[in-house]
């Protein structure tokens, strides 16, 4: 998507969609809808005012009204859309108002569309701008790539318009970045997409490697004979089951001039394919366990955005990809598995309950890698458990940290991100359900709980250092379109993860 911003009066501008943003004003739900459309200057307002008048339109979250041939305007067409109550305005309203406008475009043919800025105390503009950017791109992309009837209906260009008297510098910045993060988001979402025979473990690393190389970041890509090295003993077990070798995908950014620290260890559960080893899952629904490397993704998605806006802040980015396959050389529940060691200590003996509880073991090794390479602040992203969406639904993904301040951060970032998690707890006691008699730990606590069990195994590996857990196994894929976005792979997490390595550098 071609992308430019314009300070100029809105009736001015020449495009087959002209989208403006519009509110309800009225201050209570039982009072009448009050529609105010926040541009800049009045003529959409006066093209849309006998249809607005007519109250069929009552400017709710991304509903959309169509004028062809507006008066006074020299847009084709002026595509109204709302952006909910004013008192309850934010950024992400605009991100998604953005995206209905981009995909109310699509099926139609349109290629081209201009996009105003909206105007409002409650909108910060170089974050709305942003926002904007980012709805407009991600809402550009379509799961459909195998299909061989598909028609490229993609938008090709996209006019930004700001009203004249707008920050033109801080509107351009917020134009910038918010391209860089929606086309990193939508780069995650296609790898998410890919299916297992076409994303193996090898594959995944050649293309973060590639992405690596095209913003000049530094990346390795390790298989088992170094995993082996390094006594990954928790990541090789999974691995094992599978012909296709794993891969340890290791992105490095450091900016010249970057401080000693903090140094930020990004963590992605990469599993390929995930049919549970030999502890194996029902074939129902079994074919969308390809999105079983959606944290992995959301991390090589992260770091594409970093080489970009390059924060002073050095991240490093490890991505554990395998296969979890049931064979003759797979693991068996009642294994034990020694843990990669951590300096100066023995690696963890793990008993192996149930093999597919695979992403915790990948996991445990990752993040004692990253410490090992010297990060200090951990954030790891996973398709972890199905508990957590039995306890948060599907709107809120799970987030868990041992750490105050760093979890204070990702909260913050949430603001800006507009994604959505909800804390769950990680205290102590929770750990007997993962004692074992044999071992050190289970990779299994039991029926109740699965998603903070999952999480207790992964803080005996981050110890000390401040870490933060994000389990996205229940909102990485969603089988409903939005009018905002594509049903399929959404790049949950990246945008907030993005963030929250931007506030280490402020
Ligand atoms: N990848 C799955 C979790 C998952 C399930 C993600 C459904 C997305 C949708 C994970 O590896 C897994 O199998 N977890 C088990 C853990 C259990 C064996 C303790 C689960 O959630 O059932
Ligand atoms: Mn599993
Ligand atoms: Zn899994």
């Amino acid at each position: 998507m071609n992308t430019k911003i314009l300070f100029a009066p809105s009736s001015n501008v020449e495009t087959e969609l002209l989208a403006v943003f519009a509110v309800d004003a009225s201050a209570n739900k039982a009072a009448k809808p009050e529609i105010r459309l926040l541009a800049s200057d009045e003529s959409a307002a006066r093209a849309a005012q006998t249809v607005l008048d007519g109250g069929e339109f009552k400017a709710e979250s991304c509903e959309t009204l169509l004028l062809h041939s507006p008066a006074g305007l020299k847009a084709k067409r002026l595509l109204i859309v709302g952006l909910g109550k004013l008192a309850k305005l934010t950024p992400h309203e605009v991100r998604k108002s953005a995206g209905t406008a981009v995909r109310f475009a699509k099926p139609r043919g349109l290629r081209e569309v201009a996009i105003a800025v909206p105007v409002a105390e409650a909108l910060d503009p170089k974050l709305t701008v942003r926002a904007l950017a980012e709805g407009a791109v991600i809402a550009d992309y379509d799961s459909d790539t195998y299909r061989s009837d598909r028609k490229d209906r993609s938008v090709q260009s996209l006019q930004v318009i700001a009203p004249p008297s707008a920050d033109q510098a801080a509107a351009e910045a917020g134009l910038r970045e918010g391209v860089i993060v929606g086309e990193s988001q939508n780069f995650a979402r296609a790898l998410v997409n890919e299916p297992g025979n076409r994303l193996t473990p090898t594959i995944l690393g050649e293309r973060a490697a590639e992405m690596c190389r095209e913003f000049g970041i530094e990346c390795k890509v390790h298989s088992t004979d170094q995993i082996r090295e390094l006594k990954m003993g928790a990541f090789l077990s999974v691995t094992q089951g599978s012909d296709e070798p794993p891969a340890l995908i290791v992105m490095i950014y450091e900016p010249k001039g970057a401080p000693a620290g903090p140094v930020l260890g990004l963590v992605g559960k990469g599993i390929t394919f995930d049919t549970g080893g030999i502890s194996i899952k029902p074939s129902d629904n079994m074919e969308k366990m390809k999105y079983d490397m959606a944290g992995g993704a959301a991390m090589i998605g992260a770091m594409r955005a970093i080489a970009q806006l390059q924060p002073p802040v050095k991240v490093i980015g490890i991505v554990c990809a395998a296969e979890n396959m049931p064979s003759g050389k797979a693991q068996k529940p009642g294994d034990v598995q020694i843990a990669m060691p951590a300096p100066g200590k023995p690696g963890k003996a793990i008993e192996i309950i149930n093999t597919d509880a695979e992403g915790r073991l990948v996991l445990a090794d990752g993040l004692t890698y990253a410490k090992q390479l010297g990060a200090t602040h951990l954030i790891d992203a996973a398709t972890l458990t199905a508990a957590v969406g039995v306890a948060l639904g599907l709107l809120n993904a799970g987030i868990f940290a041992n750490d105050e301040d760093t979890y204070q951060r990702f909260s913050d970032a949430l603001k800006i991100s507009g994604e959505r998690f909800w804390r769950l707890p990680l205290d102590d006691d929770y750990r007997d359900v993962i004692k074992s008699t044999i071992a050190d730990i289970k990779n299994t606590g039991g029926r109740y709980g699965g998603a903070i069990n999952a999480a207790m195994f992964l803080k005996e590996f981050a110890e000390e250092t401040p870490w933060i857990h994000l389990d996205i196994a229940a909102v990485a894929w969603s089988d409903e379109a939005k009018p905002w976005m594509a049903s399929g792979p959404t790049g949950a997490a990246m945008r907030s993860i993005v963030e929250w390595i931007r506030s280490f550098a402020q």
